[in-house]
């Protein structure tokens, strides 16, 4: 019997699955755990099982044990995780890509019209007890028809995020760093630049890659010169590829109009300067938020998990260095 040590709460159908034949020892708080307890949490595990919040370096690593085979992460990012400890000491790790891209790309088009529309400062003013009237001039927003749509990496999620772009007549120009498929370029009538091309070319940008050292602050000061005065910046993937520093300057100056974000630097802080901004919408990484795609996600990390426990190939590998 595999020891699975589980540092959040999960649904239940995954839960069950991983019980089924193996000891699961499971953080039950709401709360994230703090990093204490998780070290305590992963001693003598088989298979960890971490939320994205967690940390899974060389010391939870070592934490855990050398019998420590397989990190299933619930989630398609893994910038929590150090990929190359787990390589060095042969631990699997595994990630959740697929299950969550329609869920996600629903949120980044969310975001979008919730932007271009003014919908939080409405709703905010409207609840604050002022009367908001129709009227010609009255929060005015900003048509998506027509415009361009600069995606940021043109895989799973951005490419989804594309195709509902096109439902709302939007043309997409994106950037990828591998080959894209021609087929999906077509589909989209998309076309292919570089990222200062995007960034002059869109009306709004949405990001879509994940988070490396290649695309920390992928989009600073310069590139937010570039998006303009009428650009909005949506950011669904991480927050570490923005510079927070430079798009709160970026939103207070007026250098582009407005931004979504449902990602943050350092979640769950959300800096203080952008929660007085008006003319940015802001979500607590709700991406994945839906019950059907929690549940998918939770049953494919602990898919991964029982088949590397069972000595199988695990359904969803994540590449490791070397
Ligand atoms: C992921 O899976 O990486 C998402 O950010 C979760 O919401």
């Amino acid at each position: 019997m595999a020891r699975i040590a589980v540092t959040g709460r999960l649904p239940e159908e995954a839960l069950h699955a991983l019980r089924a034949g193996h000891e699961v020892v499971a953080w039950r708080d709401e709360d994230a755990i703090g990093r204490t307890a998780l070290l305590e949490l992963v001693a003598g595990a088989d298979a960890v099982v971490p939320l994205l919040s967690e940390r899974v370096d060389a010391d939870l690593l070592d934490a855990a044990g050398p019998q420590l085979r397989v990190v299933a992460n619930v989630a398609v990012g893994v910038d929590n995780i150090d990929l190359a400890a787990c390589a060095v000491r042969d631990v699997v790790v595994t990630n959740t890509p697929g299950v969550l891209t329609d869920a996600t790309a629903d949120l980044a088009m969310a975001l979008i019209l919730a932007v271009t529309r003014r919908l939080g400062e409405a709703e905010r003013r409207l609840r604050s007890g002022e009367l908001v009237r129709w009227g010609m001039f009255v929060l005015l927003g900003t048509g998506l028809q027509g415009r361009t749509l600069g995606i940021v990496g043109l895989g799973a999620i951005g490419a989804a995020t594309a195709r509902r772009a096109r439902a709302f007549g939007m043309r997409i120009v994106f950037t990828k760093t591998s080959p894209a498929d021609p087929g999906l370029v077509a589909e989209l009538d998309a076309e292919h630049v570089d990222l200062p091309t995007l960034l002059r070319r869109s009306d709004i940008v949405s990001l879509h890659c994940p988070a490396t050292e290649q695309t920390r602050h992928l989009v600073g000061s310069a590139e937010l010169d570039l998006l303009g005065p009428s650009g909005f910046l949506v950011n669904t993937a991480r927050g570490s590829v923005v510079d927070e520093d430079a798009l709160v300057r970026a939103l207070v100056d007026g250098t582009i109009a407005g931004a979504g974000l449902d990602v943050y630097a350092d979640e769950p802080h959300v800096p203080a300067d952008l929660l007085c901004l008006d003319n940015v919408v802001l979500l607590p990484h709700l991406g994945s938020a839906t019950v059907q795609t929690r549940t998918a996600m939770a049953t494919l990390a602990a898919d991964n998990a029982l088949a590397v426990l069972a000595g199988e190939p695990p359904v969803t590998p994540v590449a490791t260095p070397g």
